[in-house]
């Protein structure tokens, strides 16, 4: 990765569309000591998502954007980050895909955490298809996001073992747990940290 932090933290913007649970976890990593990272700035697509009341907790600046028209929002969206001098985005359950041409614009500077072990199960409904596939094991996995829907180069994964009697839920509040110590540690790694 070409970024290096020097003295300040890289100012960080989290994309998020629900819960926020890891952007709540993000948060208390750029507050500690050795994080490389401050998050300036929260985007959402989703107006009512749960995860915007930590903008108003931590007095982060937050931004709603409606992706209808993806070029136009994404247009803005750019001029958002420019401004805001955001020199690196965390995807933290958002639900959106972004454009090939917003993704070229920013090569490298886009993380992503997904809730599988990539390769295995890009995209939605993960743990029902690992579930469903009887796998003996699940996790999730911190990428670089390039063009290719969950396809960019892995930074970190944690693997968790799939029990007896695991259900959708149960493997999601599991894997949701390492996904907040995932992340952390996945950026500190970015920075060589
Ligand atoms: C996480 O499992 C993430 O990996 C997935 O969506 C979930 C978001 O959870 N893409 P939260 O909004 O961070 O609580």
């Amino acid at each position: 990765m070409v970024l290096s932090t020097g003295y300040n933290r890289v100012r960080t913007a989290v994309f998020i569309s629900g819960a926020g649970s890891n952007l709540k976890s993000l948060i208390k990593f750029s507050k500690s000591k050795k994080s490389p990272i401050s998050i300036n700035l929260i985007i959402s697509n989703n107006s009512k998502a749960k995860g915007l009341k930590y903008a108003k907790i931590f007095k982060i600046k937050k931004k709603i954007l409606n992706f209808e028209n993806k070029k136009l929002c994404e247009n803005n969206l750019f001029l958002i980050l420019k401004k805001d001098k955001i020199e690196l985005i965390c995807l933290a359950g958002f639900m959106k895909i972004l454009s090939k041409n917003f993704i070229k614009k920013l090569k490298g500077k886009i993380l992503n955490i997904h809730p599988s072990l990539l390769p295995k199960y890009k995209g939605l409904n993960t743990h029902k298809r690992v579930l469903d596939s009887k796998e003996k094991y699940s996790g999730c996995t911190v990428h670089f996001v390039n063009s290719k829907l969950d396809s960019g180069k892995i930074i970190l994964q944690k693997k968790v073992k799939i029990s007896k009697n695991e259900t959708k839920a149960s493997l999601a509040k599991k894997i949701l747990a390492q996904e907040h110590k995932l992340y952390p540690k996945a950026i500190s790694k970015v920075f060589n940290l």
